[in-house]
């Protein structure tokens, strides 16, 4: 009984680094290729140098009042430990899609994340007297109705 507990055991342990091995194996291969100067880059991908990272840095930093450590653990910026930088992610991605989708136009002034923040972390959502028709949520009621 023992014996065959260990068995078990034993056979789990070897199943689960076999898949860990073909795991790292098929995401390195998928994986987007990495701008040589950062570890953890998965949206800023299209990057071209050190520099232009820190502009886009620079951007966040500015555009919601906040200092880097506001995102990183600044031992290790390719850490995504911090909420903030997932969450910062997740705003990029839509800021980008904003800009390749809506802002084609010639001659188009591109939003960034100020255009929304305004120096605030969490950017005002009403002006101060309050809207009527929408939710605490943001969305307006009967938007899609249209009633
Ligand atoms: C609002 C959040 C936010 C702030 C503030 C911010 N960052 Fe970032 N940073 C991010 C996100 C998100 C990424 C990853 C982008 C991606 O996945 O393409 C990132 C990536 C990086 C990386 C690349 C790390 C790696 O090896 O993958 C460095 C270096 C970095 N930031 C430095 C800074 C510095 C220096 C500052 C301050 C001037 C700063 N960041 C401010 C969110 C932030
Ligand atoms: C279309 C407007 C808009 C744009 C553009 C925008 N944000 Fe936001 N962001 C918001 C709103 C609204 C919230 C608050 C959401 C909530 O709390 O439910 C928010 C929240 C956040 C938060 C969480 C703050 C906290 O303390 O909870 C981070 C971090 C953030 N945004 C980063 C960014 C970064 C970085 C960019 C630019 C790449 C960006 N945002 C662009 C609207 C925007």
């Amino acid at each position: 009984m023992a014996k065959k507990t260990w068995l078990g055991i034993a056979l789990l342990i070897s199943f689960g680094a076999g898949s860990l091995l073909i795991h790292s194996v098929v995401f390195a291969s998928t994986k987007p290729k990495e701008p040589s100067f950062a570890k953890n880059l998965q949206v800023l991908t299209f990057l071209k140098s050190k520099q232009q990272l820190k502009d886009w840095m620079h951007m966040f930093k500015t555009s919601l009042g906040v200092n880097c450590d506001f995102c990183h653990n600044t031992n290790n910026f390719a850490s995504d430990a911090k909420p903030p930088k997932r969450i910062a992610r997740v705003m990029l991605k839509m800021l980008l899609k904003i800009r390749k989708e809506y802002f084609s136009f010639p001659n188009a002034k591109m939003p960034t994340c100020y255009t929304c923040h305004r120096g605030q972390k969490v950017p005002e959502i009403e002006p101060a007297s309050g809207f009527k028709g929408f939710t605490k949520t943001g969305a307006m009621i009967d938007m899609v109705s249209g009633k």
